[in-house]
């Protein structure tokens, strides 16, 4: 049906919606990241056949953006719809139009404007940046299984409510890393993560190409980085930490790398959704890979091999006084920067140790000719001399926030991991940064009760965790804050072999970083976008992402009372609104068992377990913990020798509060003592008969926490004689790098009458020397002492 409307009343209807009236936001769309405004508006438009996709002009952009749109729409069994030019400014109405703003001063470089009506859809961008992400929200519109590409159902409607949505970023920087070293991960799955930035209008994908385990990319000038340098000796049966190195005659038949023709083909493919690739290339540490193939470019002259697996410290590095190095970096990121567009390139810069300039004629050489105090003002001077040459082919470096240390090259950028304080040095020193600060950016983290979750590295960030970040510390003043780029979360993959492994480990965290990227600080609001990621968990599903409900974990906090001599139970999650059902007889809870409705009180043994249903079903595995009543519970503990500041768990009651921890040691059950003996005493109030005493301490070597050598019970009736039940020394071996929670009980009845009880638990002071933390001090992690 044509109505011969034109072009301009068109605009006129869809541009003259009154923008006072944006800044109100509607839960009931479910459009992530947060748009800075979106104003609804009553009925729908329907996607036909008929509908006309028009481009306003022949542009590149313009086509290309709609060309995308057309494509998903069509593969996910929607409507077939040909992109043409718009002739005349005329239209009939049932018509997309994507055009440039014709008033570009209005809009940012990256915003949009999308206008839905009735009649027609008019998307305005004033790049083709823009008018992607206004295409993105338009798909986020349309209903989930336009992500339905796999399986596409026939007979769908294609609605997209009304609405005038004005919106553009916050931050010009929004990342997301991936190491392909230490798992190298195929080109297709590149694709299916470019995919997903893309969804989430990022526009950063930070490239960990090389590393220690494995160069990925091939360098015409040097074929040995990917004859030698990418393949390692294959040990994935074992745990990343005990991996042997390679020995003489065995075969290095695990790795990968991309070829020049494969790394264009995911640029071209990335650009095409207005991302920039950012390559790293490791240096000066995390390159022993390199030196694998070309040991003289070491200190020591090698020889090296391809580690498999954790490889610390990072001694091996390249040599700063040998000019070789240079002019075999310089080789390789001329390679590199032929192949990738982007203006940035990071060099790394992290976690390189010194000990072997310290020790090396060349790297001293080369600091008393440059008149440099110290080892760090001879990294200083690596990372000037590379940002010389960088500079000199009209790109910028970045690099890890060591890169600070020794003096910050003139122009670089700096990438805050180390917490944030190297950005806000940076920012001070009016360099430009992205924050991307351990705590909340690390995505190589556990995101749930580790008990449960596949192995990770450590730590403990949850999505809601990810989510309160705020990139822009409140040390800044407004000016320095202008140099926060923005955040990226990164995928670290020591413990990560799979691609289905990233997913479930980078969504949905990285969604959250999406939108502390994108939307106004001020609209950030966890409820409001945990509801809209629902929606989203039907899309990913559709595209067969892995993602994670880590963040549906039902979370358990218990307090015991001491004049009631209960236990306090509160049921809580992430996820508000959702009901939480639970057991207290180590029952899986199913969706019969009891609603969680008010903190409810334990008054003997429980094992309480609980979990989050959404329509009936369980949603993620159930939450556990015991709850032990036993004769100490609620006694005063004295300290002989106090507990860190660091780990108190919930203060001196920690130890007779009935609750164990469990393998995180983050969990706030856990009480830490750092580089001391345990040394405590219980008062039970009055003498009675004592069966048993036991405790449980936490092993856990990567996180420098080590079972006591020696654990001793003592029992006393007036507090001042005392008389030893029980002295164990520590069974586990001395190298032992599993975490796990270590017992100490006597193993028959005491028979004995107390008032007070002792227990010691001797630390052996500091790392022992196999380990990373060698001579400085170590922890000891108790959670509970139990009495009958
Ligand atoms: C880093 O995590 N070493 C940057
Ligand atoms: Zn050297």
């Amino acid at each position: 049906m044509k109505t011969g409307r034109n072009f301009a009343f068109l605009i006129t209807i869809f541009l003259f919606p009154i923008f006072g009236a944006f800044g109100q936001q509607n839960s009931s769309f479910s459009i992530v990241p947060q748009p800075a405004s979106i104003k609804m508006k009553p009925g729908t438009f329907r996607i036909t056949n008929q509908t006309m996709l028009l481009v306003a002009e022949r542009d590149i952009d313009l086509k290309n953006v709609a060309i995308l749109f057309a494509e998903q729409l069509r593969l996910a069994g929607g409507p077939f719809l040909r992109v043409e030019p718009m002739l005349d400014e005329t239209s009939d109405g049932n018509a997309i139009i994507f055009a440039f703003n014709k008033k570009r001063e209005s809009l940012p470089t990256e915003g949009y404007r999308l206008n839905i009506s009735p009649n027609g859809i008019l998307l305005t961008g004033n790049s083709g940046a823009g008018l992607f992400y206004g295409m993105q929200t338009l798909l986020q519109l349309l209903p989930p299984e336009v992500c339905n590409i796999s399986k596409p159902e026939e007979g769908k409607s294609w609605e997209v409510p009304c609405a005038d949505i004005k919106d553009e970023p916050r931050f010009p920087y929004r990342g997301m890393h991936l190491d392909v070293s230490r798992h190298f991960f195929p080109k297709d799955f590149i694709f299916k993560y470019i995919d997903l930035l893309a969804m989430y209008k990022m526009n950063i994908f930070h490239w960990h190409l090389t590393d220690d385990n494995g160069w990925r990319i091939e360098i015409k000038k040097y074929p040995e980085l990917t004859e030698v340098s990418a393949w390692r000796v294959d040990h994935e049966d074992l745990p990343w930490g005990e991996r042997p190195p390679q020995e003489a005659g065995e075969k290095a038949t695990y790795g990968g790398f991309y070829t020049q023709d494969d790394i264009r083909e995911v640029v071209q493919y990335a650009a095409q959704r207005y991302i920039t690739i950012i390559p790293e290339i490791e240096m000066p540490a995390h390159s022993v890979e390199v030196l694998a193939a070309y040991p003289d470019l070491s200190c020591t002259g090698g020889p090296f091999t391809v580690p498999p697996g954790s490889y610390w410290p990072n001694s091996d590095i390249f040599c700063a006084g040998n000019d070789n190095v240079f002019v075999f970096l310089e080789d390789v990121l001329s390679e590199v920067m032929e192949l990738f567009p982007s203006e940035y390139i990071h060099v790394g810069g992290d976690e390189a140790t010194k000990t072997r300039w310290e020790e090396c004629q060349k790297c001293q050489q080369r600091m008393k000719e440059e008149g440099l105090k110290d080892e760090k003002e001879l990294q200083s001077y690596f990372i000037k001399r590379m940002e010389k040459f960088i500079n000199s082919r009209g790109k910028k470096l970045i690099g890890w926030d060591e890169i600070l240390e020794g003096g910050l090259a003139p122009e670089a950028t700096v990438m805050s991991w180390r917490g944030v304080e190297g950005g806000i040095a940076a920012a001070r020193q009016g360099h430009d940064v992205i924050m991307t600060p351990t705590p909340y950016c690390y995505f190589d983290y556990y995101q749930a009760d580790p008990q449960f979750e596949p192995k990770a590295i450590g730590g403990f960030t949850t999505l809601k965790k990810v989510y309160s970040f705020e990139p822009i510390p409140e040390e800044l003043t407004v000016e320095e804050g202008k140099h926060i780029l923005g955040a990226q979360g990164n995928v670290w993959t020591e413990y990560i072999p799979t691609p289905e492994h990233a997913e479930y480990m980078a969504v949905p965290r990285m969604i959250a970083i999406a939108e502390i990227d994108w939307s106004p600080a001020k609209l950030r609001n966890w409820d409001n976008f945990r509801q809209r990621l629902d929606s989203q968990f039907e899309r990913l599903e559709y595209m067969g992402v892995n993602y994670s409900k880590g963040s549906f974990k039902a979370d358990i906090h218990t307090h015991y009372d001491p004049k009631s001599n209960k236990v306090q139970v509160i049921l809580s999650s992430e996820q508000p609104g959702i009901p939480i059902r639970y057991t207290t007889n180590g029952n899986d809870p199913t969706a019969a068992s009891t609603l969680y409705t008010a903190p409810f009180d334990i008054a003997a043994n429980a094992y309480i377990k609980a979990a989050l249903f959404v329509d009936g079903k369980l949603k993620e595995k159930p939450s556990e913990m015991p709850v032990i009543f036993h004769h100490a519970i609620g006694k005063p503990v004295t300290y002989l020798a106090s507990y860190s500041t660091r780990y108190p768990a919930s203060g001196p009651g920690t130890l007779t509060d009935g609750i164990r921890g469990n393998t995180n040691h983050r969990d706030g059950r856990w009480q830490g003592y750092l580089g001391t003996d345990v040394e405590i005493i219980i008062d039970l109030g009055k003498e009675m008969p004592v069966r048993s005493v036991s405790t449980t301490f936490l092993q856990n070597s990567r996180s420098w926490i080590f079972a006591p050598s020696m654990v001793e019970f003592s029992l006393s009736s007036n507090g001042k004689t005392w008389h030893s039940v029980y002295e164990k020394r520590n069974p586990l071996p001395e190298k032992n790098e599993e975490i796990l929670i270590q017992p100490f009980s006597n193993a028959y009845p005491l028979d004995a009458k107390a008032r007070y009880i002792k227990v010691m638990a001797y630390s052996s002071g500091n790392c022992p020397d196999w380990h990373e933390g060698k001579g400085e001090k170590c922890w000891i992690f108790l959670d509970e002492v139990v009495v009958y």
